[in-house]
């Protein structure tokens, strides 16, 4: 049987933990930049707790072996981006388990449901297009709405503050886009689907900075652009990428996380590449 004191620290001890520890999610995290985003934090920020979203958690195995790693830091969560009550549900465990979240990264998207991009108008199809687009864009957009009110009760624990209480921030929402979504940067057309979920993305990105900058404290929102990094998503192209020019998932996301340990108020509402250059829209 439980006796009254131990169950009296254990509430303390879980506490604590809530209170004390970062707290990340990390959506799309069964895979590539995901799953790094996840090893990543867990080596290098303590304390910590890890929740891991994927839309198949059962069949997660990296994921189970990352819990088993580090006992006690790891909660694996079901997210389907296409379903808003997954994500409606993730946050209520998340409420109830934290209290708060530090950071969201929305690492989740598909370049097109076959695997490979359109070359032109021929290839386009509106199932194509529109699937491309509630994952790559209405997904994150949804997360931000049930996620901000936890990354508004965060601890300001990813990022740079300011001395400054009003230039404070309280989280940040990583939105994962890909340079081929700049518009200004567009020479060469093709992937109707994926540019335009991207481009959109960007502007989600946007309007949320405004939104989520307008509140005190306020959260931080950027796109940020991985590079082309060896994952299942840039497979099919791999071929014509010089070797220097593929990134592992471990330098890409060393990058991303030196821009995400860097940023502030100051940064919100706009698009980095990996190296910290700024991204034209
Ligand atoms: N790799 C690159 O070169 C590159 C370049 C520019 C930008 N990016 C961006 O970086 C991010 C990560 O890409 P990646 O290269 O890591 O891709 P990846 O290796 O193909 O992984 C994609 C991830 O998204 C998840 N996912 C797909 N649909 C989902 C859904 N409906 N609900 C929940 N999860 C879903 C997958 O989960 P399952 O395991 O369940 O399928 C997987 O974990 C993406 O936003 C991508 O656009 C990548």
């Amino acid at each position: 049987m439980f006796h009254k004191s131990s169950f009296l620290s254990f509430i303390r001890n879980a506490h604590s933990i809530s209170v004390m520890a970062a707290v990340a999610l990390i959506q799309g995290a069964s895979r590539g930049i995901g799953l790094e985003f996840c090893k990543h934090i867990l080596r290098n920020k303590s304390p910590v707790a890890v929740i891991a979203a994927c839309r198949n958690p059962e069949s997660a195995a990296d994921l189970a072996g990352l819990a088993d790693q580090h006992p006690g830091k790891v909660t694996v969560l079901k997210i389907d981006v296409n379903q808003e009550h997954d994500i409606k549900n993730a946050a209520e465990v998340v409420k109830k388990t934290f209290g708060k979240v530090d950071l969201v990264i929305n690492s989740a998207a598909m370049l097109h449901p076959s695997g490979k991009g359109e070359t032109s108008l021929r290839d386009v199809s509106g199932q194509g297009l529109v699937s491309t687009l509630t994952t790559n864009t209405v997904g994150p957009l949804l997360m931000a709405k049930y996620f901000s009110p936890l990354l508004l009760k965060g601890s300001g624990a990813f990022g740079q503050q300011p001395p400054e209480k009003s230039k404070q921030h309280s989280g940040i929402i990583v939105n994962m886009t890909a340079k081929v979504g700049s518009i200004g940067d567009n020479a060469l057309g093709g992937w109707y689907s994926y540019r335009m979920s991207k481009a959109a993305l960007n502007m989600a990105t946007r309007n949320l900075s405004i939104e989520l900058g307008r509140s005190r404290p306020k959260v931080v929102c950027v796109s940020l652009h991985p590079g082309t990094v060896n994952t299942d998503l840039s497979r099919p192209y791999h071929k014509n990428v010089p070797q220097d020019k593929l990134f592992s998932t471990e330098h890409s996301v060393q990058c991303l996380m030196n821009i995400i340990n860097g940023l502030s108020v100051e940064k919100t509402g706009k698009a980095f590449a990996w190296d910290g250059s700024e991204l034209p829209w």
